[in-house]
C-alpha cells in the first residue's frame, strides 16, 4: 500500500500548507499529499427518471501537512453541506470545470494519517456513453433502460468524487440500491442483498486495489451462460434475454484466455469471478473493467447461423485483448497515461497470442501483420507522436487511444520479444508481472525488468522505439559480397527526418534456412553475405530479404538489383507468407513517398496474381483500393486500365473460390471469399456485380436461401449499390427494410456500412442524415461514414460543414474525430486541405486536432503522390504492357 504514495507524484509538489484553492487550477495531475485508501460507495440509478444519488465515504491517508483535499468531480451535483473530512467541514468548496477538480479547504491543516472523506451527491444518467449513463433495449416489445458505466479514461469522475488517476489505486466496496427485478453486477461478486418490495439493496464484496477507471456497474435485464476455469473461477457472459446462446462462443475463448494468461504470468487471475456483458449503446469495442468486462453487442456475441467467420475472429481478438487486461492493466497499471501504450499495445498483442493458440489454422500472426502496416502508415506522418507521449491534461488522454499505441505499441513488442525469443521474454514478463502485482509501472520499470532477466540493452534499445515518434527505412544496397545498409527516418511527405534508431535487423537469404542478425546502431554498417544467398552472377536462385516475417518496425527500400532478386523470388514462390506483405507495403509506401515509381509498384503488384492466402490479399486489396483511389484524381486517362489491371490481379482467386461456400474449406478462405467479391465491385467488375445484384433479388424473397450466407452478403449489398440512384431507388429501399427489420447485429451493421456506398447524391444524403435519427445509434455513426466513396466526398463535406454545430453537440470524445478521420482523407488536393484546415481553423477542440492534422497531412500527401504520378514517363506503357501479358 505504501507505494502508491511513492507511486502517485503529482506534477509538482505545491505549497501544500497555505495559498488558495486556485493553485490547483489547469494542473495535469493531482497532488500528491492526500491518497485514497479505501472507497465506500453508495449509488441509487433511478432508470425512469435517468438520474442516480448516492453517497460516498473515501478512507484518505494524508502524507504531508495540507489544508486542502483536492480530488476529480464532474457534472455531479454535490451537496456541499453532507461534505466531511472526519468531523470537519470545510469552509471553501471550489469546482474547477474545465478540469474535472474539486478542491475542499478546511480552516486548518488536516491531521496527518489516515481520515475518513464523506460526501452526498446526484447526477444524471446521460446518453454520451460516458461515466454512469443509461443505454436502451427492448424487452417484450417496450423500450427500457440499463444503467453502464464507461469510465475510461477520465469518467469515473461523472459518477462519484474520486481520485480519477490510474496511480490512485484503493479498495472499492459498493453498494447498489436498485429494482428488485433487475440483475445488478460490478466488479465484485455479490457479498449479500435485501429485499424490500420492489427494491432491493446489493452489497459487493471488497475489492482489491484498483484504479478507478476500471470500476465498473451494470443495471439491467439480462440472461447468461456459465463456465469455469481449471482454477475454478467462475466465468459468465450476460446477453439480452432470449441471446444467450450466443454468448457461448465468447464465454468459450474466456475460459481458455484466463487459463493461458495464469499460465503465461505465472500468477492466477485475481478475483473471484469475471462476467462479460453486451451492450446496447457503447462507444468502444469493449472495455475492460476489472472483474466485469463490457462490450458492444457485436463484439462479444457470435451466432453460427447469422454471424460471418470475421466476427468470430474480431469476437475471439476482443475477448482475449481485454482478458489480457486483467493482468496487464488491472493487475499491473500504467502509472500515468503516458503509458498508456503499455496497457493497450501489449493487451493487443496478446491477444494475438492466445488466439493463435486457440485457433493455429487462423494463421493470426500473418493478420497481426495489418496492425504493423497501419501503424507504419501513421507514424509516418509529421502529425504522429511518440508511443510514450506527454499528457498536460485530462482532456488529451481520450486521443492517445490511436494506432500507435496499439498497433506500433504491439509492433514494438512483436519486434523486442523475436529478438530476445519467446522464452526469455516470457519469464521476465511473469516477473514484472509479480513485482508490481497491485501496484503501478512505468515503461522504465518493465525494460529494468527486461534488462535485468535477460543481460540485453534493452532500455536504450527500446527507448529509441518509443521516446521518438517516426521510424526508419533501411536502404539496401549490394556491393561485392556485402549489403551496405543505411537508416533514415522515413516520412510520407518525401522529406527526410532526422530520427536514429537502434534497429534489431535481420536477413534471410537464398535459402530461408540462413539467418542473420544485426542490431543496428549506426547510420551506415555492412551485412556481410556469403555464397548461401545464391550466386549473383547467375541470378536466379540469388536474393536477400531483409526484416524476416516484418517482426521490425521499419520499412526497407532495395537497390535496383535486390528488388529485381526479390521480385523474381516472389515470383517463383520463395518467400513466406510474412515476407510477401512486407515487401508490397514498404515498395507501396516509397510510392506514394516518391522514392519509388508508380510502375514498380504496378510491377510488383502484377507478381501476385496467382496469390491465394487471405492475409497477402488483405494487403493487395488495401494497395489495390488506394491505387484505384488515386489513379481516379492522378491520371483519370488511365484510371480505367489501371482498374481493369487490378481486377486481372484479383480475379483469379476470386473465380477459384466463386461465391458459394464449399464444404471443408478453411476458415481463411472463408474470409477470403467476401474480401475479393467486395474488392471485385469496388472495382467495377461488371460479372461480380451482375451475380451480387442476381443473389441479392433472390435474397430479399427468401432471406433464408443458401445463396447469400452472412459472410458474402455485403459484397452483394455493395453490388446493389453500384446501381442505385434516386430515381432508381428499390435496392435502396429493399436494404433499408433488411436494416430496418433484422434482428441480427450484425447484419444490420453489414447493411449501415454500405448505405453511402453509392455515387448518386441523393441517395448519399439521405444515408448521412440517418445519423440524426434514432434508426442509427450515436455508436454506429462511424460505420456509415466509412462507406463514403471518393466520388462522394463534396457531397459529404458538405454536409460535414452544414451540420457541424449538431455533430459536435451530438457526439463527444472519439465518436467525432471519426467524422474528420473518414471524410477528409478522401480528398488529394492541396486546395482542399486550405479549405478545410480554414474551416476548423475556429472549431477545434483538444479531442480531435491531432486526428485533424493527420487528415489534412494525409490529403496534402496524396497531392503529392498524384503529381508524381501525374508526371511519370511511360506510365502509360506499363500498365498496357502489364495489361497485355498472358
Ligand atoms: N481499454 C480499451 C477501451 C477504451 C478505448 C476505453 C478507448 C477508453 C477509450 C479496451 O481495452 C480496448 O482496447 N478496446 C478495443 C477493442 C480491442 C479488441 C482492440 C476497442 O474498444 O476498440
Ligand atoms: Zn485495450
Amino acid at each position: 500500500q505504501g507505494a502508491n504514495l511513492k507511486a502517485s507524484p503529482g506534477a509538482s509538489a505545491p505549497p501544500a500548507a497555505g495559498g488558495s484553492a486556485e493553485q490547483f487550477r489547469g494542473k495535469a495531475r493531482l497532488p500528491s499529499f492526500a491518497a485514497p485508501r479505501r472507497y465506500e460507495l453508495f449509488l441509487r440509478p433511478d432508470l425512469v427518471a435517468c438520474t442516480f444519488s448516492g453517497s460516498v465515504a473515501i478512507s484518505v491517508a494524508v502524507s504531508a501537512p495540507t489544508r486542502f483535499l483536492v480530488l476529480n468531480a464532474l457534472d455531479l451535483s454535490v451537496n456541499r453541506a453532507s461534505i466531511r473530512f472526519q468531523a470537519l467541514a470545510p469552509t471553501e468548496v471550489v469546482f474547477f470545470k474545465d478540469d474535472g477538480v474539486l478542491v475542499l479547504g478546511f480552516a486548518k491543516q488536516l491531521p496527518l494519517g489516515e481520515g475518513v472523506l464523506k460526501m452526498d451527491f446526484t447526477g444524471i444518467l446521460n446518453d454520451q456513453m460516458r461515466g454512469f449513463y443509461r443505454s436502451k433495449y427492448q424487452y417484450k416489445g417496450k423500450e427500457r433502460n440499463m444503467a453502464v458505466t464507461q469510465f475510461e479514461s477520465v469518467d469515473a469522475r461523472r459518477c462519484f468524487p474520486c481520485w480519477d488517476e490510474p496511480a490512485f489505486k484503493a479498495k472499492f466496496k459498493l453498494t447498489l440500491e436498485v429494482p428488485s427485478e433487475l440483475v445488478a453486477l460490478s466488479n465484485m461478486p455479490v457479498a449479500n442483498a435485501t429485499f424490500a418490495g420492489p427494491i432491493k439493496t446489493v452489497h459487493y464484496q471488497e475489492s482489491p486495489p484498483m484504479s478507478t477507471y476500471l470500476v465498473a456497474i451494470v443495471v439491467g435485464l439480462f440472461e447468461y451462460v456459465e463456465g469455469m476455469t481449471t482454477k475454478g473461477t467462475r466465468v459468465r457472459v450476460y446477453t439480452q434475454i432470449g441471446k444467450s446462446n450466443q454468448g457461448k462462443f465468447a464465454l468459450d475463448v474466456g475460459v481458455k484466455s484466463l487459463n493461458l494468461y495464469k499460465d503465461y504470468f505465472d500468477t492466477p487471475f485475481p478475483l473471484p469471478k469475471l462476467d462479460m456483458v453486451a451492450i446496447p449503446d457503447f462507444a468502444a469495442g469493449a472495455m475492460e473493467n476489472y472483474g466485469l468486462v463490457t462490450y458492444r453487442e457485436v463484439a462479444l456475441l457470435f451466432d453460427d447461423k447469422s454471424s460471418s467467420a470475421s466476427s468470430k475472429q474480431s469476437v475471439a481478438i476482443t475477448v482475449a485483448h481485454e482478458l489480457a487486461h486483467q493482468w496487464f492493466g488491472n493487475l499491473v497499471t500504467m502509472e500515468w497515461w503516458t503509458h498508456l501504450w503499455l496497457n493497450e499495445g501489449f493487451a493487443t498483442w496478446m491477444s494475438h497470442l492466445a488466439v493463435d493458440s486457440f485457433f493455429p489454422q487462423w494463421n493470426i500472426w500473418a493478420q497481426f501483420l495489418d496492425r504493423t502496416t497501419t501503424a507504419l502508415r501513421l507514424d509516418s506522418l509529421e502529425a504522429s507522436h511518440p508511443i510514450e507521449v506527454e499528457i498536460h491534461h485530462a482532456s488529451e488522454v481520450d486521443q492517445i487511444f490511436d494506432a500507435i499505441s496499439y498497433d506500433k505499441g504491439a509492433s514494438v513488442i512483436r519486434m523486442l520479444q523475436s529478438y530476445l525469443g519467446a522464452e526469455r521474454f516470457q519469464k521476465a514478463m511473469a516477473s514484472y508481472m509479480k513485482k508490481y502485482a497491485y501496484s503501478n509501472a512505468k515503461t522504465e520499470d518493465l525494460w529494468a525488468v527486461l534488462e535485468k532477466e535477460t543481460g540485453e540493452p534493452v532500455k536504450d534499445l527500446m527507448t529509441t522505439w518509443t521516446k521518438q515518434k517516426g521510424y526508419p527505412v533501411i536502404n539496401a544496397k549490394i556491393k561485392g559480397n556485402d549489403i551496405e545498409i543505411e537508416q533514415a527516418q522515413f516520412l510520407l511527405d518525401g522529406s527526410s527526418g532526422s530520427g536514429m534508431w537502434i534497429v534489431p535487423l535481420t536477413s534471410r537469404c537464398g535459402a530461408y534456412d540462413t539467418e542473420k542478425k544485426l542490431l543496428l546502431k549506426l547510420k551506415r554498417e555492412k551485412l556481410v553475405i556469403g555464397s548461401q544467398c545464391g550466386d549473383r552472377k547467375k541470378g536466379g536462385n540469388f536474393w536477400t530479404k531483409l526484416n524476416i516475417d516484418g517482426t521490425g518496425f521499419y520499412r526497407v527500400k532495395y537497390d535496383d538489383e535486390l528488388a529485381a532478386a526479390l521480385q523474381n523470388a516472389l515470383e517463383t514462390k520463395k518467400l513466406s507468407l510474412m515476407d510477401k506483405i512486407g515487401i508490397v507495403d514498404d515498395l507501396y509506401a516509397l510510392s506514394i513517398a516518391r522514392q519509388q515509381t508508380f510502375a514498380s509498384l504496378l510491377h510488383l503488384l502484377y507478381g501476385y496474381r496467382g496469390e491465394a492466402d487471405y492475409s497477402v490479399l488483405s494487403h493487395i486489396n488495401t494497395v489495390t483500393t488506394s491505387i484505384a483511389k488515386i489513379s481516379a484524381d492522378a491520371t483519370p486517362a488511365l484510371a480505367g486500365d489501371i482498374k481493369q489491371l487490378l481486377i486481372k490481379i484479383l480475379l483469379s482467386p476470386a473465380e477459384k473460390l466463386g461465391w458459394d461456400p464449399k464444404k471443408g474449406e478453411s476458415h481463411l478462405d472463408v474470409m477470403l471469399r467476401p474480401l475479393l467479391l467486395t474488392a471485385l465491385v469496388q472495382l467495377g467488375h461488371g460479372k461480380t456485380i451482375n451475380e451480387g445484384v442476381r443473389r441479392f433479388n433472390i435474397f430479399t424473397r427468401d432471406r433464408g436461401t443458401s445463396l447469400l450466407p452472412p459472410d458474402t452478403r455485403k459484397a452483394a449489398y455493395l453490388a446493389v449499390m453500384q446501381n442505385v440512384s434516386s430515381s432508381n431507388r428499390s435496392g435502396y429501399d429493399a436494404l433499408r427494410k433488411i436494416y430496418k427489420e433484422s434482428a441480427e447485429g450484425e447484419e444490420r451493421l453489414q447493411v449501415l456500412g454500405i448505405l453511402s456506398s453509392c455515387r448518386d447524391k441523393g441517395i448519399v444524403l439521405e444515408s448521412l442524415n440517418l445519423i440524426f435519427t434514432s434508426e442509427v445509434r450515436n455508436q454506429d455513426a462511424y460505420i456509415l461514414l466509412r462507406g463514403i466513396q471518393p466520388e462522394a466526398r463534396e457531397i459529404s463535406w458538405n454536409w460535414l460543414k452544414e451540420n457541424w454545430e449538431l455533430i459536435s453537440k451530438t457526439f463527444a470524445g472519439s465518436l467525432i474525430t471519426d467524422f474528420v478521420e473518414t471524410i477528409v482523407p478522401l480528398f488529394t488536393s492541396n486546395e482542399k486541405a486550405a479549405e478545410i484546415s480554414k474551416f476548423f481553423a475556429t472549431r477545434t477542440k483538444p479531442g480531435f486536432e491531432r486526428t485533424l492534422k493527420q487528415s489534412l497531412e494525409n490529403v496534402r500527401i496524396s497531392a503529392r503522390w498524384a503529381e508524381g504520378i501525374r508526371s511519370e514517363p511511360g506510365l502509360a506503357q506499363t500498365v498496357r504492357e502489364l495489361l497485355a501479358k498472358p
